[in-house]
């Protein structure tokens, strides 16, 4: 199964994720910096992470996604994963409330996904930090892996 792992981050914890996820799934984690759009196309399965930043995914990953032709993901099996920050660690009750409704940056990457001809293997997932700059709440590679695992079966 030809599977790739693209994933933006800033901090390095969506980067600690998508490592995981890739070697759950006995492939490569690829920051967008260095994806070639070429490669997308031919893959089985593709998943793409971000971290959630303002409520949807960073600049990279929307112009990489954003930059691909129409029909370019058809017959590619797709998944989307960012990281979030836990509610509870928030300060501001307003921000609190704010970060809450804004949505979050996988579920923008997997209607990216779909819009260039991806087929969803399973819903977004969010991975908790524990602050701005991480770290990753406990057991989050854990359910990373899982999550991974999930893929591969469905
Ligand atoms: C400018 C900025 C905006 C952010 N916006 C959000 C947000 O809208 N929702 C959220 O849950 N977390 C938000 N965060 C927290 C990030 O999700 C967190 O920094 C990220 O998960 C860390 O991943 P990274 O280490 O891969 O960069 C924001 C952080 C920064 C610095």
């Amino acid at each position: 199964m030809k599977t790739l792992v693209i994933y933006d981050s800033v901090f390095g914890n969506t980067e600690k994720i998508a490592q995981v996820i890739a070697a759950a799934l006995g492939t490569n984690a690829i920051p967008v910096s260095q994806a070639d759009a070429g490669q997308l196309g031919s893959l089985d399965l593709l998943v793409v992470g971000s971290p959630t930043r303002g409520f949807r995914p960073t600049e990279g990953i929307t112009h990489l996604l954003n930059g691909l032709p129409k029909y370019h993901l058809a017959g590619v099996r797709v998944a989307a994963f960012d990281t979030r920050i836990v509610l509870e660690t928030i300060d501001s009750k307003a921000l609190r409330f704010l970060v809450d409704k804004g949505g979050y940056a996988a579920s923008t990457i997997a209607k990216m996904l779909q819009k260039k001809g991806g087929k969803l293997a399973a819903p977004p997932e969010g991975f908790f930090v524990t602050g701005e700059q991480g770290p990753l709440k406990d057991s989050e590679l854990e359910r990373a892996a899982a999550w991974a695992g999930k893929l591969m079966a469905g």
